[in-house]
């Protein structure tokens, strides 16, 4: 499988055996099988696959929330198999941002301070977390719904809130778990083209699972999770 490893970028996170798996009726069911993958810097991939095939259960150990049964997860050149959840917790809040089809929104909280969240675990002043907020609202467009809460807002209007929220940190991954899923096909594609955009112009890595083909081939990679394990097809370079 082509891992991207002569692409012009540096390295960002490296799955090295990575197995896991889900204790069923007593059973320990085998979810991923011995994954290999390795993640560039600004890097867009696509992960496609069958329902129940695992490609969430990937995504949350690219971000992660679950650690594996076994193999070895390298993030940023530092391996996680030895990090305590201090550390964790600390490089997920400080360089990967999640994005959910259900947005994932806190409902009694406004626009801007549910943007404003991730900066506020991080310990910084509730009116320079507000600040941040708002200027995140703005570039993805919400600017003027920076006071609303999520029940007043349209599904792709909560998606931009989800993504400010995920970019506000500034982080150097996005994982994206059919952040399209909820919305309609003209209001996916505004979704889409805004991830796309904030790729280029912030070079901020993104994974995104989808079930959408046309979408699918928007990206520089496309991993197929089947029975456990990962096919890719050709990768479009951009160097
Ligand atoms: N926490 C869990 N406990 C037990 N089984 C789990 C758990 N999480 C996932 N599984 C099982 O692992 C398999 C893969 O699940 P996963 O959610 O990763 O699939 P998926 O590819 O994201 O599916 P979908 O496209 O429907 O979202 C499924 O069979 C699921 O039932
Ligand atoms: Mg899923």
């Amino acid at each position: 499988m082509n891992n991207g490893i002569e692409s012009c970028a540096s390295e960002l996170l490296r799955l090295h055996n990575v197995s896991q798996s889900y204790s069923r009726g007593g059973q320990a069911v085998l979810v991923l099988r011995d994954i290999n993958l390795t993640l560039m810097r600004g890097q867009t991939s696509a992960l496609v696959g069958a329902s129940g095939s695992g490609k969430s259960t990937l995504l949350n150990i690219l971000g992660l929330l679950e650690s594996p049964v076994s193999g070895r997860l390298m993030f940023a050149g530092h391996n996680m198999l030895n990090a305590n959840a201090d550390v964790l917790a600390r490089l997920r809040n400080r360089d990967i941002g999640f994005v959910f089809q259900a947005f994932n929104l806190l409902p009694r909280l406004s626009a801007m301070d549910n943007v404003a969240l991730p900066l506020s675990y991080r310990g910084l002043p509730r009116r320079e977390a507000r600040c941040q907020a708002l200027q995140q609202l703005q570039q993805v467009g919400l600017a003027d719904k920076a006071h609303d809460k999520p029940a007043d807002l349209s599904g792709g209007q909560r998606q931009r809130v989800a993504i400010a929220r995920a970019l506000v940190g500034n982080p150097s991954l996005i994982l994206a778990d059919e952040p399209t899923g909820n919305l309609d096909s003209h209001t996916a594609e505004e979704i889409m083209a805004l991830l796309l955009e904030l790729n280029r112009e912030r070079g901020v890595t993104l994974v995104m699972v989808t079930h959408d083909t046309a979408l699918a081939e928007r990206f520089e990679r496309r991993i197929r999770v089947i029975d456990g394990q990962l096919q890719e097809g050709a990768t479009h370079g951009r160097c």
